[in-house]
């Protein structure tokens, strides 16, 4: 079954966006992924067509109504299967590779796009909406954020990466930042590949990877090298997967 994606949106004009090209954009002509627009403002019901109101108790900016975006939220859970409500937004939890991995494994996704000050509490509560941040930084919108989470996604779907190995060794698959790539010319601008690389050592080259890899995990991102430790030695499955 086709892996859907619906985006509720006060500008479907940004999708598909970049999900038009490459892979991606190859993966939505050849059918394995979909991926519908919804309009909120088409879910309106007074004449001037208000998706928003002033906070109550005051304060800067405007709200989007609840009553609006369940509509919208109705509409696109309408079509088909049951699938998760996901509301890009920075207060939610960080964007992560497992919740990636999650979320192609089930019938597909709708993604709530908001503007302005954010969503009605109450509608993301009665929904049940997933909060998803890509980041520690704010945005216009949610609609980049809902490309960069549709990217990671449909890049897993099964026949879209194609010869890559399923990104089993990327970042995040092993617990630690994925090591240097070098290619020819063996040396550039007076900089030399690792010798090791050119050893034809299979069992040296991945050694020095590994080494490679995890000095970069430890010095970028103290928070992957203390998790990967913590795992060591438990089983090599999910509690090694660090996001
Ligand atoms: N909307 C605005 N900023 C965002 C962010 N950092 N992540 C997800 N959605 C957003």
């Amino acid at each position: 079954m086709t892996w859907k994606a619906t985006a509720l949106t006060l500008f479907p004009e940004m999708f598909p966006g970049s999900l038009g090209l490459s892979l991606a954009g190859r993966a939505l002509r050849e059918g394995r992924w979909s991926l519908d627009t919804l309009d909120i403002r088409s879910f309106a019901h007074d004449r001037h067509r208000t998706v928003d109101d002033t906070p109550f108790g005051g304060g800067a900016g405007m709200v989007m109504r609840p009553d609006v975006i369940d509509a919208a939220c109705a509409a696109a859970q309408a079509e088909g299967a049951e699938r998760p409500l996901v509301y890009l937004t920075p207060r939610g939890r960080p964007l992560q590779q497992s919740l990636v991995r999650d979320l192609v494994a089930g019938p597909g996704v709708i993604l709530l796009c908001g503007r302005y000050e954010g969503v009605d509490q109450r509608v993301i509560e009665s929904r049940g909406m997933i909060e998803v941040s890509i980041g520690d930084y704010v945005l216009s919108g949610g609609e980049p954020a809902a490309l960069v989470l549709l990217d990671a996604c449909v890049r897993l779907l099964p026949g879209v990466m194609g010869a890559v190995e399923s990104g089993e060794e990327e970042s995040f698959s092993t617990g630690l930042l994925e090591y240097p790539h070098y290619t020819r010319p063996a040396e550039w601008n007076g900089r030399a590949v690792p010798p090791v690389l050119l050893s034809g050592h299979h069992a040296e080259v991945a050694k020095w990877r590994r080494g490679a890899s995890e000095a970069i995990t430890r010095e970028r991102r103290p928070d992957l090298w203390a998790r990967f430790n913590e795992n060591k030695g438990g089983p090599a499955s999910a509690s090694t997967r660090p996001v």
